[in-house]
């Protein structure tokens, strides 16, 4: 059953990046002049851990062994996965508006900052669902041997800003970053 706490720290990290680019989007909104640098980081860690490693594996370990022992969490179940393909698509929408902003320019900071503020609120609900709705049932439902499983694929993980295995592929932009979080999420006061 340690997938449930790993899931759940997975949740509050992927909090901390959400919030993280909330507050980047509110200080541009205030007159600070936009890091590109920082928004490429924060996403290639939504890419390359969200998206390659955190909800694939919920689809592929959590999701179905649920299923097969409370077959009820049907719907739950596809609404979740479902969700995972609509937060990509938001991702790369999000993406592109990176790109049309750091070349374009200020014109398209509107469209940008949308693009972030829909993707943050969809995936802190999906997360939230996730462990409101999808957790406590799976604490319930599942037996010893699917845990084995399920154990073993979220402690394969691991998280490039937060864990230990990725750190060099991320730059000290990133560390900076992480360090002007408020604490529960970091360490800094930046954003109090
Ligand atoms: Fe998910
Ligand atoms: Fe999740």
């Amino acid at each position: 059953m340690r997938a449930i706490s790993i899931i759940k720290s997975e949740h509050k990290n992927l909090g901390a990046v959400l919030y993280s680019l909330d507050k980047l989007i509110e200080e541009i909104d205030s007159g600070k002049h936009p890091d590109f640098g920082i928004f490429h980081g924060l996403f290639t860690y939504l890419d390359r851990f969200l998206d390659r490693y955190h909800h694939p594996k919920e689809n592929h370990y959590l999701f179905p062994k649920l299923l097969l022992r409370a077959p009820d969490t049907e719907g739950i179940i596809r609404e979740l996965g479902q969700q995972h393909t609509e937060g990509e698509i938001l991702f790369v929408e999000m993406l592109k508006a990176l790109s049309a902003y750091e070349f374009t320019g200020a014109a398209e900071f509107p469209h940008f900052r949308d693009t972030v503020l829909r993707y943050t609120d969809f995936e802190r609900r999906h997360a939230q669902k996730e462990e409101d709705e999808i957790l406590p049932r799976a604490r319930d439902a599942l037996e010893a041997s699917d845990w084995e499983e399920i154990d073993a694929a979220f402690e394969a993980n691991d998280d490039p800003i937060f864990g230990t295995r990725w750190n060099n592929e991320f730059s000290e932009m990133l560390n900076q970053l992480i360090n002007r979080l408020p604490a529960p999420l970091g360490l800094g006061d930046d954003w109090k």
